[in-house]
């Protein structure tokens, strides 16, 4: 039969990133396309230890049945010790959701607040999904320029003044996918900007724990005025992403919005998960931490190296401080969307940066992902990349 979609999906296509993932399935190759945390720095033995005696600990109940859609109180009770020693942030209980991933509080902050041609302000470029997301509930996603210091000020405000929008995502600490980090300046500015028009900020936080060089700086949440921001911390990239456990910090009307849109999507989070990430912040965080920031750091040592060495002068870039991603561009416009599948055909994948954008442009952009291949892998691929392109 044929099978009629939705007006609002038919223009919704699947994630550029998915298919390009489908395609190196084929295996051979050196990806530095994902997203995904190193393997060896996935915690199997904390977690096997916790899952070993956990219903027992517990109880059937605790572990295995339905949980208040807002989270468990033992999770929600360890994050009001996580969320201050770890990102600065105060919470109390009512301003705390427990998410099934940080990705469900963008889709829940577009199911709560965007209408149908609604604008959604983003970095320029911004994380992928979040344009997905967007589209899916008939927004509009524009961008506000952006470099590896912030967000333009000036374009900000005009664009908040231009098109008035539901909110604007940002994802200020080792963004994805450019790798940058908002000084302290440009996030109370941001804050400051927003909270004068009364805009609200979607704060997207995954990656500040794994900082190799430099100091912590304050989230845009630290300087929120007026309570116009959601922040998002989430549990994939510092523990796994197969807990799916994050947690959205707001006003208790937002979170109060968003306890009604998770009822709909999938009524609670997992209890199993949100005990393990529970046990897990309580006495293996920290450690794991040290554990795994020197890895991060050793590969991104290697790529830069290996750029550095490899890749036509051409080709810029700033070496992160912190995340998994390298983002750079070609100053010669090329096409490098274009060029992805004579380079797959090479054995390495990059990421085409085009991707990002929400407008399709950055053709010259790549992002390159050093968290998932070996250090031999790297040089080979980024030696592979940059002899193509030179
Ligand atoms: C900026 C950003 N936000 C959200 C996510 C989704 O994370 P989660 O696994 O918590 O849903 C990712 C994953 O790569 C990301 O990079």
């Amino acid at each position: 039969m044929e099978y009629e979609i939705s007006d609002k999906l038919k223009s919704v296509h699947g994630s550029a990133i998915r298919e390009i993932f489908e395609l190196l399935k084929k295996g051979g190759i050196i990806s530095f396309a994902g997203g995904m945390p190193a393997t060896l720095t996935l915690p199997a033995k904390q977690i096997d230890g916790i899952l070993q005696n956990l219903v027992s600990k517990y109880g059937v109940v605790e572990c295995l049945q339905y949980e208040s859609t807002f989270g468990k109180a033992l999770l929600l009770e360890q994050l009001k010790k996580f969320l201050p020693e770890y990102k600065g942030i105060n919470a109390e209980l009512q301003n705390m959701i427990i998410l099934s991933g940080g990705q469900q509080g963008i889709e829940f902050m577009c199911k709560t607040f965007v209408n149908k041609g609604d604008v959604v302000l983003v970095e320029n470029p911004t994380y992928l999904s979040t344009l997905q997301i967007v589209q899916t509930y008939e927004g509009k996603a524009v961008g506000v320029n952006s470099n590896n210091d912030g967000l333009d000020l000036a374009d900000l405000e005009e664009k908040i003044k231009t098109h008035k929008p539901k909110f604007l995502y940002v994802v200020p600490t080792f963004g994805n996918p450019t790798g940058g980090t908002y000084t302290a300046e440009n996030r109370q500015k941001i804050a400051e900007i927003t909270a004068k028009y009364e805009v609200m900020i979607l704060e997207d936080d995954p990656y500040s724990e794994i900082r190799f060089e430099g100091k912590a700086v304050p989230s845009v949440k630290c300087f929120d005025k007026i309570e116009n921001v959601v922040y998002l911390a989430s549990f994939s990239k510092i523990i796994a992403p197969a807990m799916r456990i994050a947690v959205a910090v707001a006003n208790p009307a937002i979170i109060g919005r968003f306890n009604i849109s998770k009822q709909s999507t999938d009524v609670c989070s997992s209890s199993i998960s949100q005990l393990v990430v529970a046990e897990f912040l309580k006495n293996n965080l920290s450690e794991h931490l040290k554990n795994i920031i020197p890895i991060y750091k050793e590969k991104r040592d290697q790529m830069v190296k290996c750029i550095d060495k490899y890749f036509p002068k051409s080709f810029k870039y700033q070496s992160p401080h912190g995340g998994l991603y390298v983002w750079g561009y070609f100053d010669d416009d090329r096409d490098l969307l274009a060029a992805f599948k004579d380079v797959v055909n090479l054995g390495v994948a990059y990421l085409p940066g085009a991707h990002f954008f929400p407008d399709g442009s950055g053709k010259n952009t790549m992002r390159l992902n050093f968290s998932n291949a070996t250090l031999e892998q790297i040089e080979q691929g980024i030696k592979a990349i940059g002899e193509y392109f030179s």
